[in-house]
């Protein structure tokens, strides 16, 4: 079963201010604002949807192919991603921009200042299925440029392509006839529970309207675990306990990743269900999203610690 992963490819520039940046903010003068803060650490780090999920696959023994666009500086992050096991040839490179980049500076209050720079993700809506990443079986369509998503949405629809649609953080910035549209005859909607409750208000359809126009759906709700629908039934999945939670992102793509291993390997939705839960909480207690490492021995390991899978993880073992 082919899985591609679409979405975002970007670098997390993170920077920390050893002050408050509202010291600087002279009154009366905050209409000629040029401030310049000293800071005294920078970190790199790999992120953006597409990788984040596919990287919780590949640790899971699976090969899933991400297709998107991506920028000059991405050489040493697709080797890096090849290495761990994930198809990298549907990223075309653009020559002449870069990577999308998160820059974010946090002062000593956790106050924020933060640009994101769209780069080559930019051109993510020049890219097909048909050309690119033929034979897929299942798609995900996770946050992109949004006429990127919209574009795969549709493309799946024409084609009969199955696909999971992964609005999330995009939900805000869509509108109600947008978001309509995209997840119309999806095999999937997934997002958070702020998520969704931002969708039924946009688009003005019930629970049930919505659950007439797509296959199934996931909520992930933090710390209360997750609810699936599929095919009418109900799955409450727990979350699995965290040692420590260093920092939250990444931990809704990570359940997706985890979950669609399950799905490729044909699991019972309560044990790829729970997979997701701990793949989610394997990101959540290390800083960055991409940071953390397991087996699947060791993640079966730890499955059964929490969860009864009966025998089916066997699966990720041979
Ligand atoms: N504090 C927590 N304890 C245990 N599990 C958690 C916790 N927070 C998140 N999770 C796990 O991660 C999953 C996704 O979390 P959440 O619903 O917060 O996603 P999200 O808001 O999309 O996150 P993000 O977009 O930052 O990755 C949850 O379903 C749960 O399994
Ligand atoms: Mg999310």
């Amino acid at each position: 079963m082919k899985i591609v992963v679409t979405g975002s490819i970007a670098y997390d520039y993170i920077m920390s201010f050893p002050g408050r940046f509202t010291d600087s903010f002279v009154d009366g003068q905050m209409h000629n604002v040029s401030l310049s803060f000293l800071v005294d650490s920078l970190n790199r780090q790999r992120g953006g949807t597409a990788p984040n999920i596919a990287y919780t696959m590949a640790l899971l023994g699976g090969r899933p192919t991400i297709m998107a666009t991506a920028g000059q500086d991405f050489g040493e992050y697709r080797a890096w991603l090849e290495e761990q096991g994930v198809d990298t040839s549907a990223i075309v490179d653009i020559e002449d921009d870069f990577c999308a980049s998160f820059f974010v500076n946090t002062d000593q209050e956790q106050n924020q200042i933060a640009s994101f720079y769209t780069g080559a993700m930019a051109h993510a809506g020049k890219l097909t299925f048909a050309k690119h990443a033929a034979d897929a079986d299942l798609v995900i369509i996770s946050p992109n440029a949004p006429d990127a998503m919209q574009k795969y949405a549709e493309e799946c629809r024409q084609s009969g392509i199955p696909f999971i649609y992964d609005p999330s953080q995009q939900a805000a910035r869509f509108s109600g006839e947008e978001l309509r549209q995209g997840l119309e005859g999806c095999a999937m909607l997934t997002v958070n529970e702020y998520e969704y409750t931002l969708i039924q208000e946009k688009t003005r359809l019930s629970e049930a309207e919505i659950m007439e126009r797509i296959g199934a759906l996931l909520v992930t709700k933090a710390e209360d675990g997750a609810w699936l629908v599929v095919d009418g039934q109900e799955y409450h999945i727990p979350p699995a306990p965290p040692q420590q939670v260093a920092d939250p992102t990444g931990a809704g793509d990570a359940f997706r990743g985890g979950l669609m291993r399950g799905m490729q390997l044909g699991l019972p939705w309560e044990v790829a269900g729970r997979m997701g839960a701990l793949a989610a909480t394997y990101v959540l207690e290390q800083l960055g999203t991409q940071k953390h490492h397991y087996t699947p021995a060791d993640f079966v390991a730890r499955y059964r610690k929490y969860f009864d899978d009966e025998g089916a993880l066997d699966a990720l073992l041979t």
